[in-house]
């Protein structure tokens, strides 16, 4: 017998994917909230597959408290940092992640509704007819701008930075990017430019962040670095939030530095920066958009999320290699 337990009622059909498995025992917390470490070491000990959220910290302690005879902690999301994989390596724990084609869609239409957003205004034009200010048609009202033309930068070219580009190509936007790893075959196909970080930041109209989050992207969007962008610039993050230092990025939004922000993932979330003293509050400011972590939020693409998670498991509990093992 194996014991699965999910710490998170989870929408689709991965619960009874597993189920189904004959020797599976299944546990999905009663609560529908993050669990405290107590609890959660408290309900998953003794199990062989830990099914995580990315809000679930996974640490040594954790891991030590559910027992050596866990063997996977598949985690119900693309990314892993809520995970400690140096711990998972030293006590021999696999740790996957959770890509699939339906969160490369949902993530990269996220990422471009932002960027329309912005760009449209969206958000603050809302706003402001359902107060009803709209008084009438007017040349200069909520002027914004096109994205036809301008130059995308995207930061990280993984499967989502790659269909962001597929979907904006229909904008006929110029592309430069930057990721560890040169992609000839991507620079053909849409004419796109490899260029350094700092380079991207000066070239780009909108700036799309998609790496992972690890300490060499930490605060990569800092002071220094958002100093480099246009005047008229937008910054997109659907990543992580720590990778953009949000009191910097505050900064430059209330010194106009640069033109907005749209941001799915705070850095200390869901706490939502403010710097009082200085009275700079990105839920107050008119040149943001925020979502609250919902880029990957479609049904059809949870389940997916699901399903891969389920998989990765019953790979590991039959003695098999999972399909998307995380390494460090
Ligand atoms: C969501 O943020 C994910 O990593 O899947
Ligand atoms: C990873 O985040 C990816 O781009 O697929």
């Amino acid at each position: 017998m194996s014991f699965i337990y999910i710490t998170r009622r989870i929408p689709g059909t991965a619960v009874a994917t597993l189920k189904k498995q004959k020797g599976f025992k299944v546990s999905v917390s009663p609560h529908d909230r993050v669990l405290k470490k107590a609890e959660l070491i408290k309900n998953a000990k003794g199990c062989d597959a830990l099914l995580s959220l990315l809000t679930d910290k996974i640490d040594g302690e954790v891991m030590d408290g559910i027992g050596k005879q866990l063997k996977i902690i598949a985690n119900y999301a693309v990314g892993f940092d809520n995970i400690d994989l140096k711990a998972a390596n030293e006590r021999g724990i696999m740790v996957t992640n959770a890509p699939g084609p339906l969160i490369t869609r949902s993530v990269a239409e996220h990422t471009v509704a932002l960027i329309m957003a912005l760009a449209k205004r969206v958000a603050e034009s809302d706003k402001y007819t359902r107060q009803k200010k709209y008084k009438g048609w007017a040349p200069e009202l909520f002027l914004g701008t096109n994205v036809y033309g301008k130059t995308l930068g995207i930061v990280g070219l993984g499967a989502i930075g790659r269909e962001v580009a597929k979907m904006t190509s229909a904008f006929e936007m110029k592309i430069v990017y930057y990721d560890v790893k040169r992609a000839e075959d991507f620079e053909k196909q849409y004419g796109a430019k490899y260029v350094a970080v700092p380079e991207l930041l000066k070239k780009a109209d909108f700036v799309t962040l998609h790496v992972p989050l690890l300490p060499q992207t930490r605060h990569m969007i800092d002071e220094k670095a958002l100093s480099l962008m246009k005047k008229s610039a937008f910054i997109v993050n659907t990543a992580r939030g720590p990778i953009i230092k949000e009191k910097a990025l505050l900064k430059a939004l209330k010194a106009k530095k640069i033109a907005g922000a749209a941001l799915d993932v705070y850095e200390n979330e869901p706490a939502i920066d403010t710097d009082l003293r200085d009275k700079l509050e990105l839920r107050k400011m008119e040149n943001v958009v925020l979502t609250p972590h919902t880029a990957s939020a479609a049904y059809e693409t949870r389940s997916e999320m699901g399903e891969v998670a389920a998989k990765n498991i019953i790979a590991v509990l039959s003695g098999k290699k999972p399909p998307n093992l995380v390494r460090n």
